[in-house]
């Protein structure tokens, strides 16, 4: 009986005071070497379209001795963003960044940051009516718009029009089809004929372009709204083949879009600025990290551009849109 409590208590001790150990060193290593310990949470971990807003981070991350930690799911999955959310607020990080997310689950989990005193910053998507400190990217409604007009002015006679969206339920895709929209409206030729989901993916746009041109053989200008779509959309056309060759209008400027509008496959793109999103984001939470007051919307710029815009693969100017 004696033997077992002495063994009870030496293994509750042992399991305290390894528990303490540990707990001290792994503090020591991060604390010591940077000032703060901030997550950006991607939609996607090899996502190029993120890997941008991941080295402008990095960049802005080193002048300001910050250890960034870039964490997020294979492939675009909102419950385990989520679950990422909640476990780096329970692991006290110091700030996080992060694209805003649909539904109540975000929003009671960014009270629960806010409760913890943990910062967080959207980045990408806005999250207005949340406990969000800031939001650094595109006013996306106003990008849809400018992508309205941009179709406006690069045709002519009736078009009928298929949409590629990245996600259906993402903030910044329903954002940016009510701004596209708004902005056809305007016009009595432009009609949308029907709206598809690529799953944030190249080949996901590709069937959902080749499903939109067997359904509505009279689509004659196509729109992405994500970074892929726009590559996709240009191989579903080639594989349907279509007797005229539709408009496409494109998002982002990831190099085999600036390739496909170089061969004239892809008529334009909306750019935006990943890279400054993810410097300014962490610029951002510097500033909260020193308490002071940081503006709450913090819009990156937006452009377009075409072929006359593009050397070799470079973009030269983008017209700003607004
Ligand atoms: C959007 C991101 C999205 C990416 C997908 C971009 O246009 O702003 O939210 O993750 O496309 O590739």
């Amino acid at each position: 009986m004696v033997g077992m409590l002495i063994f009870v208590l030496s293994f509750c001790l042992m399991v305290y005071y390894g528990k303490e150990t540990f707990y001290v060193e792994n503090k020591a290593t991060t604390e010591n070497v940077y000032d703060h310990h901030i997550v950006l949470i991607t939609e996607e971990v090899g996502n190029d379209y993120w890997h941008l807003i991941e080295n402008g981070a990095r960049d802005e991350a080193l002048n300001h001795n910050i250890y960034l930690e870039y964490i997020g799911p294979k492939r675009s999955d909102n419950d385990e963003n989520l679950q990422t959310f909640d476990r780096m607020i329970s692991a006290k990080v110091d700030g996080i960044i992060i694209q805003g997310l649909p539904g109540e689950r975000f929003k009671n989990l960014m009270d629960k940051a806010d409760e913890n005193s943990i910062p967080v910053v959207n980045v990408d998507t806005d999250v207005p009516d949340s406990q969000r400190k800031a939001y650094v990217g595109t006013d996306n409604y106003q990008a849809g718009f400018l992508a309205g007009q941009t179709l406006i002015g690069d045709t002519s006679g009736d078009q009928f029009v298929g949409v590629v969206v990245g996600m259906f339920d993402a903030l910044n895709q329903q954002d940016r089809l009510k701004g596209f929209k708004d902005a056809i409206a305007t016009v009595n030729r432009i009609k949308l004929v029907a709206i598809e989901e690529s799953n944030i993916t190249e080949i996901g746009a590709a069937q959902a372009t080749y499903s939109l041109l067997k359904q509505y053989p009279n689509i004659n200008a196509l729109f992405g709204t994500s970074a892929l779509d726009g590559i996709g959309i240009a191989q579903g056309v080639e594989e349907m083949n279509p007797t005229t060759y539709p408009y496409i209008l494109a998002f982002d400027t990831l190099p085999e879009t600036l390739e496909l509008i170089e061969q004239e496959k892809i008529a334009a793109t909306i750019v935006q600025y990943p890279y400054e999103m993810g410097r300014l984001a962490v610029l951002k939470m510097v500033e909260l990290q020193q308490k002071r007051t940081v503006e709450p919307l913090n819009y990156t710029n937006t452009g377009v551009v075409r072929k006359e815009t593009i050397k070799n693969g470079e973009i030269l100017q983008s017209g700003d849109g607004f």
